[in-house]
């Protein structure tokens, strides 16, 4: 596969928020971006428990579910297995320079904050790191540990965008998925990709 612009990767960790990640990854496809995805053992879990979705762990038949599921060129999905150290995202030299964790446990913060690269969601992020890549997490976890607030700072400072999983009320939200909108709203606007889900402050409505 070639390096292209509109390659991104997006992974799936533990923390809760399945459904703010499957937005995301069918937004990204809707906006033609080739995705990355790597979802965690962990993930999984949770993608069954919130989302009614039970991904095999396999990466092929995961992705052919989720190609069904999403409706979405095959080719535009590549699903990464989490110890496939031959994928693109493992390697500076083909990795996209733009990778989401979202949702994102506290967990793999500690992980990616102290450079472990111990699987392949964390390795993909020391990847982004050090070919100053950007790198945005959607970190998901209530209350805050001192180790959490430190991680996160530690990533911060090294140009991590941190944005918690916490939706604004301002847009007057109807639905659950008004609330999901809104934080990938923000997620696809940092990253700078064109979306239209959510009003901007001080424009008209929808
Ligand atoms: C249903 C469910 C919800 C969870 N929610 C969170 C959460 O919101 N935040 C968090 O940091 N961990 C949460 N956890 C715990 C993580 O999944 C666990 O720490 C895991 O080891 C994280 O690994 P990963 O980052 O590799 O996915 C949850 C686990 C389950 C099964």
């Amino acid at each position: 596969m070639n390096v292209t612009n509109k390659a991104i990767t997006l992974a799936f960790t533990g923390a809760s928020g399945a459904p703010y990640g499957m937005r995301l990854l069918e937004c990204l496809l809707a906006a033609d971006y080739t995705v990355h995805l790597l979802i965690s053992s962990a993930a999984r879990v949770v993608l069954a428990t919130e989302h009614d979705i039970k991904l095999p762990s396999g990466p092929d038949a995961a992705h052919k579910q989720l190609v069904a599921r999403l409706n979405c060129e095959s080719d535009k999905l590549v699903v990464c297995g989490k110890e496939d150290w031959f994928s693109p995202v493992a390697s500076g030299s083909a990795a996209p320079k733009q990778m989401i964790i979202c949702p994102c446990s506290a967990g793999s913060v500690a992980a990616i904050a102290h450079g472990m690269s111990d699987n392949l969601i964390e390795r993909a992020a020391d990847v982004v790191l050090k070919e100053r890549g950007q790198l945005l997490l959607v970190v998901r976890e209530t209350p805050f540990s001192t180790l959490h607030l430190e991680n996160m700072h530690k990533l911060s400072t090294m140009g991590v965008t941190i944005m918690p999983a916490a939706p604004g009320f301002y847009h007057q939200p109807k639905s659950i998925d008004d609330l999901v909108d809104f934080i990938v709203a923000r997620v696809l606007d940092h990253m700078g990709i064109e979306q239209t889900l959510v009003p901007r402050w001080g424009y008209d409505q929808r």
